[in-house]
């Protein structure tokens, strides 16, 4: 039975849909997306879902309790047999009741090399600081922000008429790499964490 991924987002979606083409070209085996979910109605990435027929949800957080809505993420994520957990591009902070619903069950993309310049505009900020090396992160998500264990990251050379627009646009492309070779690697059964450290068995 394929793994079942359950895919978080609130944007235009791009490593969702580089997700969805790694399952496609059997790049990432063993795994399908049960269900895309989204904060946001009007959110690209939901849309990009329904044209590639895919359950596609929104759940609204607008105006709610922040535990309550994660309660009925984790529901809706039940209903769909999900048992990997992968934000992409969601922009909400996680409350402990979701992150405990599913232990080391839930991933995260930041586009840093954490722990450097974690939260929102991490390219920017990596550029204005004046980082010769960028990149990206994999991670397992806890209660903090941009925190938990690294599962693997890809680094990308800043170049001297970068700005951070073009910087961020060669981040992507490892992003687009990264994710899918991460969920591959936690669905192998091959690694585990030692402490903070993700290493094969
Ligand atoms: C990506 O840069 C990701 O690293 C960050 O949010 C952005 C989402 O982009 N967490 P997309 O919606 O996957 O295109």
């Amino acid at each position: 039975m394929p793994h079942r991924l359950g895919i978080l987002l609130s944007g235009r979606g791009s490593n969702f849909l580089a997700i969805a083409d790694a399952i496609a070209t059997g790049k990432l085996a063993n795994a399908e997306i049960a269900v895309v979910l989204s904060n946001l109605a009007n959110a690209p990435g939901l849309a990009a879902a329904r044209e590639r027929g895919l359950p596609a949800v929104a759940i609204e957080a607008a105006g709610r309790k922040r535990a309550e809505h994660d309660a009925e993420i984790v529901a809706a994520l039940c209903q769909y047999g999900v048992d990997l957990v992968c934000l992409a591009g969601y922009m909400r902070l996680l409350s402990p009741g979701f992150v405990q619903a599913f232990p080391q069950r839930i991933l995260n993309i930041h586009p840093s090399l954490l722990p450097a310049f974690p939260g929102l505009h991490a390219q920017q900020q990596a550029f204005d600081y004046g980082v010769t090396v960028a990149g990206c992160t994999v991670h397992f998500v806890d209660e903090q922000l941009d925190h938990g264990a690294i599962i693997l990251q890809r680094a990308v050379t800043v170049a001297k008429d970068d700005t951070a627009e073009t910087l961020a646009a060669r981040i992507l492309v490892e992003e687009h790499q990264a994710y899918p070779e991460a969920i591959e690697r936690v669905l192998s059964d091959k690694y585990r964490l030692y402490g903070r450290r993700y290493l094969s068995k």
